[in-house]
């Protein structure tokens, strides 16, 4: 297979694993596309065994074979393997509460993190089920620049079901990683997201979270932390904080930045990384302010673009911000 092929079908397969249904194909590609292509397109995707271990939204698989398709049909023989996948696909009409999504670390198709998530934007009144666009765009700058998070202590406010944490914990070796939500659903998901990332780690479940024991580096905690009960803080003392898609909602604002200042008085030095997808302007300034009232400094820092992780760079007004104490 040339490189051109090749890397046409990273770039499909790393869509198709996401269950991202929104592609271009130029039509100079699509004569790439030969039967032998579309085999190894089927096994190396839907035929995977990460794929048929945790199969992906079978409702986005049918949207993204019937484009595939309609764009190969004109153009050359289309495998009865796609095809296949296709009726597979459209015979299962189950309703999906939850999927897997699959994302390619590094363009390496033996590189993937698994996420169990929902599509919805809210279940059980949460945000926190799904994986968003600022876990992505976090954990893209963090595999840019691990030895900030070497053998560090590291703290992450919001986790959700845990893509930034998971990432960092995976490729950083970082010395711990504490990963936090207040909403119990949110942390049951996110333990089991850790089992499917790590499934050689020894687990230990407590009334204070679950602990995992990785290897004889890293451990990672899951715990409950609610930013409105800040007697209950874990006894931590991180040197780095981070948080992903955590500043929209103006009533938390305050006590987020609570619990911000207690680490920093636990420990001065503490770096903070968030990063924010910016849907209302104001809401992001206030929590800005905020952070000035309580003392800290902002910087924003330059973001790359799908370095090691593909994220929509496109159509998102975001910030990564730097907060340490004045
Ligand atoms: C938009 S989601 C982001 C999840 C994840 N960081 C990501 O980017 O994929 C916001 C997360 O913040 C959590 N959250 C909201 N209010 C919180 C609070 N008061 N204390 C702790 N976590 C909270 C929600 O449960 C949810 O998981």
């Amino acid at each position: 297979m040339s490189n051109l092929e090749n890397t046409i079908l990273v770039d499909l397969a790393r869509k198709l694993f996401r269950g991202c249904t929104n592609f271009h194909i130029e039509p100079d590609s699509v004569k790439l596309m030969t039967w032998s292509w579309q085999e190894l397109f089927v096994d190396l995707t839907l035929r995977s065994p990460v794929i048929k271990k945790y199969p992906i939204s079978t409702e986005l698989s049918r949207i993204f074979l019937k484009k595939l398709i309609n764009c190969i049909e004109p153009v050359q023989e289309v495998h009865d393997n796609l095809y296949a996948e296709l009726c597979r696909a459209m015979n299962n009409s189950a309703i999906e509460d939850y999927c897997y999504r699959h994302y390619v670390i590094s363009n390496d198709l033996n590189n993937i993190i698994t996420m169990k998530e929902t599509k919805n934007m809210v279940v059980n009144g949460t945000t926190g089920m799904r994986t968003w666009e600022a876990a992505l765009m976090l954990s893209d700058w963090i595999l840019c620049n691990k030895e900030l998070f070497s053998s560090k202590d590291v703290l992450e406010l919001g986790s959700g079901i845990g893509f930034t944490g998971i990432t960092l914990a995976k490729f950083c070796e970082p010395k711990s990683v504490t990963m936090t939500d207040c909403h119990e659903d949110v942390l049951q998901v996110l333990c089991e997201n850790v089992d499917i990332n790590f499934p050689s780690q020894c687990k230990n479940r407590s009334s204070d979270g679950t602990t995992y024991e990785l290897d004889n580096v890293s451990r990672v905690d899951v715990k409950m932390l609610d930013w409105n009960e800040i007697t209950d803080l874990p006894n931590k003392r991180p040197d780095v904080i981070l948080g992903a898609d955590i500043v929209y909602d103006p009533s938390i604002l305050k006590p987020l930045c609570n619990v911000l200042k207690i680490f920093c008085d636990r420990k001065n030095d503490v770096n903070i990384y968030i990063a924010s997808i910016i849907r209302n302007e104001l809401t992001f300034e206030s929590f800005l302010q905020v952070l000035e009232t309580y003392n800290f400094h902002c910087e924003k820092l330059m973001q790359p673009t799908n370095a090691h992780i593909e994220w929509d760079h496109t159509h998102i007004n975001r910030c990564l911000l730097k907060i340490m104490r004045k």
